[in-house]
């Protein structure tokens, strides 16, 4: 009997380390391979899947911008509604990976995986990671168990939900970590193994899905009625520290910020000065979200901060940069703290 044909997978590029090459000295320059050439550096991934492969975008993760995200939502939203691919794979560099990972776990409408793959050495590098992070990645985006878990990221022979996963050291190679929630699963070669269900609303079932009208996901890439404003409003994330003062918070809001997002101390706390600031933005209409600077645990309402009476959003469990991506998408439907506080409650 002849074999059955292997399937068919998009490979969308965005740079990042995984791509970098090294240069003189102890330097590398990331995204400086293109897709092409990090495919035929692995001839085993041939055994997988057929790939078509597209460069979206060739940065350091550091430059990722909301006009890249909009461009890789209509390009993995493309694949994903073509019946012949099995799943989309996109390169990304590990800086900002959890940011663009969260952010279309919210916008792109599908059941279908969705995997994120970086590397923390240098495609040139001794013993570089990317080349078994991307056949691992691509083994993660074509099984089927995959299927209904939203959009995850592979590095390091494991598996994480997009809401879940952080980066917490700077340059070794387990440097992801998804928290209290635990790994999504793990991946051996080539052979993955699911262990847990996503916790909270994603892709299929996202209000804010799909990102990219239906008609017009190639060129020009107008704004779906699920998200009314394009460029998202802005957002800024406020680091609390010992002694702050209200300076970084007026400034943020006299720079047009429709958010604020608190990386407070502990239990998403800001000294007196700083929390004044915050409240008197709130009576602006400005939406406050309180999250953690601790990297860990869960900001709930009105245990020191009276949230109820200031206005306030608790961010539950995300961190501050994902908390920023949900109140830019929230902000794009209500500015009501109540209605913000459901998002952060259920996504
Ligand atoms: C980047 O995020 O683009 C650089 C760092 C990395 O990919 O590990």
């Amino acid at each position: 009997m002849p074999a059955a044909p292997l399937p068919r997978l998009r490979l969308l590029a965005t740079g990042g380390t995984i791509a970098g090459a090294q240069t003189a000295g102890r330097g590398y320059r990331a995204a400086a391979l293109s897709i092409e050439a990090l495919v035929a550096a692995v001839p085993q991934l041939a055994t997988l899947a057929q790939i078509e492969v597209e460069q979206v975008a060739k940065l350091g993760s550091q430059d990722m911008t909301e006009a890249v995200w909009r461009k890789l939502a209509a390009r993995a939203q493309a694949a994903l509604d073509d019946p012949a691919i099995t799943g989309v794979v996109i390169t990304h560099g590990t800086d900002t990976m959890e940011e663009t990972a969260y952010f279309l776990s919210l916008v792109v409408r599908s059941e279908k995986p969705v995997v994120l793959v970086g590397a923390m050495r240098p495609a040139t590098a001794m013993s570089a990671d990317g080349p078994m992070n991307l056949f691992n990645a691509i083994a993660v985006a074509t099984t089927p168990a995959a299927h209904r878990r939203g959009v995850l990221v592979v590095a390091n022979d494991e598996i994480h939900f997009a809401r879940e996963v952080t980066k917490t050291n700077t340059t070794q190679l387990g440097t992801f970590h998804s928290g209290q929630r635990g790994l999504a699963g793990l991946v051996n070669a080539g052979r993955p193994h699911f262990y847990a269900p996503p916790v909270r609303r994603h892709t299929a079932a996202s209000e804010f899905a799909p990102l990219v009208a239906a008609s017009a996901r190639a060129r020009t890439l107008p704004v779906a009625a699920s998200v009314s404003e394009w460029p998202l409003p802005r957002v800024d994330i406020i680091f609390a520290h010992a002694g702050m003062d209200r300076a970084l918070i007026e400034a943020a809001v006299a720079a047009g910020a429709r958010g604020l997002v608190i990386a407070g101390v502990g239990d998403g706390n800001l000294g007196a000065p700083a929390l004044a600031a915050c409240a008197a933005a709130a009576k602006k209409g400005v939406a406050v979200v309180r999250s953690s600077r601790t990297g860990g645990g869960v900001v709930e309402r009105n245990i020191e901060i009276d949230d109820d009476r200031l206005g306030f959003i608790a961010a539950d469990e995300l961190n501050p940069q994902k908390a920023r991506v949900l109140l830019m998408l929230g902000l794009t439907r209500t500015t009501d703290p109540r209605a913000l506080q459901e998002l952060f409650l259920a996504y």
